[in-house]
């Protein structure tokens, strides 16, 4: 069983989709064998695109799982994929004639960001960045770019008590991680103010489905709880999350293509604030539906470094300009990605 990107499309009149999106344009999708981006590439195969996909199948995270995720649409005739590092490839060259950039490849995680690693953050986050902005300014890319949407991330708000947050807050970072992304969005606002290189960042509120991240917390628990392991919980699981299903992400992504305004900073929500102990109750029900002798115990961790306590979206200014609304309920989110990694390890044996 896969997750179809039909998906990202269904409740989605082509009326909203931006006009660039439905006229079989040539776009650049960066990060594009991993968890979002390799979503992102179906839907807009599915809308008639000519995708390229450039990424460098870093090995944060099982590689095989990135291969996974490529051979899914990687044979399409209108897929180009470059294994290639943004940091190492003639940009100018590589978005020449594209009418959408979207860029999704960064060092993510929160965790790792301490410490020794901080230089592939500043590498994969803020210099492939600015070398993508720079080849905008080129006329070859200027000419026909209708819009560079980067993913940015909830992470640039830190840890904090007004919310929901809308995007007026003042960003404070509360991990390397989070500094990243957010030099990296401070970068596309200033590529738009100065060259008007057209820029919409979308600040992602804990984006989960299938595909998800092995290294985030869903992904972990299911992993965990097939291989008969606890779930190891960081704090007391009062912890709230404004999680985002995969297929809304996407949608905001093609919205943001017509944003309109020059350089743009969104907010993208799932539409409801979670505690994790509430989540872990929903997931354990729907693990009992799929597998009936799984019951997870609990393990309580202290919290870890970076984390931040709470987060959720005011979610009025993306619903205002671009008329993004999250359309996967939790409920139905949470159980698509249970049914999804259960599947997958029975296909797998
Ligand atoms: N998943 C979330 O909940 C979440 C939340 C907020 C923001 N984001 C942002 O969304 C984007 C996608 O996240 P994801 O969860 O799909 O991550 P991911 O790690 O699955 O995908 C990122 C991909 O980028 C590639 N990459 C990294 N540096 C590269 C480079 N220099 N050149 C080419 N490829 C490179 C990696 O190999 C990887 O496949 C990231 O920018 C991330 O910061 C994600």
């Amino acid at each position: 069983m896969d997750w179809r990107c039909d998906t990202v499309l269904e409740g989605m009149p082509d009326a909203s989709l931006p006009v660039v999106l439905t006229e079989s344009p040539r776009v650049v999708v960066t990060g594009c064998a991993g968890f979002i981006g390799s979503h992102l590439c179906e839907a807009l195969l599915a809308l008639g695109c000519e995708v390229t996909g450039i990424d460098c199948v870093t090995d944060y995270y099982d590689t095989s799982l990135k291969r996974e995720n490529l051979a899914t649409f990687c044979d399409h005739p209108r897929m180009t994929f470059l294994e290639r590092d943004i940091n190492d490839v003639d940009a100018v060259e590589l978005l020449a004639g594209a009418r959408a950039v979207f860029h999704l490849a960064a060092q993510a995680g929160v965790r790792a960001s301490w410490g020794g690693q901080f230089g592939d953050y500043l590498d994969r986050n803020v210099q492939a960045t600015q070398r993508l902005l720079e080849a905008c300014k080129d006329p070859s890319v200027a000419e026909g770019l209708v819009r560079f949407v980067y993913s940015s991330s909830s992470s640039i708000y830190g840890d904090r008590t007004d919310l929901p947050v809308s995007e007026a807050a003042l960003p404070q970072p509360f991990s390397p991680y989070g500094v990243t992304k957010l030099a990296a969005e401070h970068l596309c606002v200033l590529y738009g103010a100065n060259f008007g290189v057209p820029t919409s960042s979308l600040r992602y509120f804990t984006v989960y489905g299938p595909r998800q991240r092995p290294d985030m917390a869903f992904r972990k628990f299911l992993e965990a709880a097939l291989d008969g392991k606890p779930w190891l919980v960081y704090g007391d699981g009062s912890q709230t999350r404004d999680f985002t299903f995969v297929a809304d992400a996407v949608r905001a992504n093609l919205l943001a293509v017509g944003a309109p305004h020059p350089w743009a900073v969104y907010n993208v929500g799932g539409g409801a604030c979670i505690t994790l102990t509430e989540a872990l109750e929903m997931m354990r029900d729907y693990l009992g539906e799929e597998a009936p002798d799984l019951v997870p115990t609990i393990d309580y961790q202290n919290r870890v470094e970076g984390d931040v306590r709470d987060t959720w979206a005011d979610p009025s200014h993306i619903h205002d300009e671009l008329g993004y609304k999250a359309a996967v309920p939790f409920a139905e989110g949470l159980r698509r990605e249970v049914a999804w990694v259960v599947a997958r390890r029975r296909a797998r044996g």
